[in-house]
């Protein structure tokens, strides 16, 4: 098991590695799937959050993952939990979130992965709830926060996002430990 922290029957989440900057920087250049953010990355900035991703694991012990099959050890994208600090009533908090690369949709990945970010959240990390938050359009990923057993307790204005733009109100979903 290649220094997989988290491991389900398909996929294994690790932290990130150097092999992972170009399929990572691709997948974040692709507008489809990242429709639903202000805008695609440039490979400068997909470098710049792959070092913060990487830093948070080692700050943390946890972070957006890199997510890979096992079966042919391929970079999928990212599942995982984030500490998260921007300025909202829910914060600071832990956060769910997951981005992949466009021929992984459709197969389960995100839910599957999820699901087990979740378990370890409560139960390794110690933590009592998990928040996620998406803007109201992105009906992909609310459809995976309902089938993680999260629920929506509210809506808000994301303070990263200018006012006025089509995805400054975003779904904020919960689930505590109970
Ligand atoms: C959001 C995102 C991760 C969701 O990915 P996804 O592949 O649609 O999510 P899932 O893992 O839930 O899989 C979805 C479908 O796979 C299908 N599927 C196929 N094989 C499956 C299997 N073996 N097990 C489970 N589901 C399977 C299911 O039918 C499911 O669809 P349904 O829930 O409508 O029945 C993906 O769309 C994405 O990366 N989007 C761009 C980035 C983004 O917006 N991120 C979120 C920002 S907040």
């Amino acid at each position: 098991m290649p220094g997989y922290i988290i491991k389900t029957p398909r996929l294994g989440l690790r932290n990130w590695q150097p092999s992972d900057l170009e399929p990572f920087a691709e997948m974040n250049s692709d507008e489809a799937v990242m429709e639903y953010f202000p805008k695609t990355l440039s490979k400068e900035e997909s470098l710049d959050l792959y070092n913060r991703l990487k830093e948070h694991f080692e700050k943390h012990g946890y972070t957006y993952f890199a997510a890979e099959t096992i079966s042919d050890k391929k970079f999928i994208g990212f599942i995982g939990l984030a500490y998260q600090t921007y300025e909202a009533h829910f914060t600071p908090c832990v956060d769910i979130g997951w981005r992949l690369r466009r021929e992984a949709w459709g197969k389960g990945y995100a839910t599957e992965g999820a699901k087990a970010c979740l378990d370890f959240g409560f139960n390794k990390i110690k933590l009592e709830e998990i928040y996620s938050v998406t803007p109201l359009p992105n009906l992909k990923s609310v459809n995976v926060m309902k089938k993680i057993g999260m629920k929506k307790v509210g809506e808000f204005g994301h303070p990263n996002i200018e006012e006025g733009h089509p995805l400054k109100v975003c779904n904020l979903f919960r689930i505590s430990k109970q």
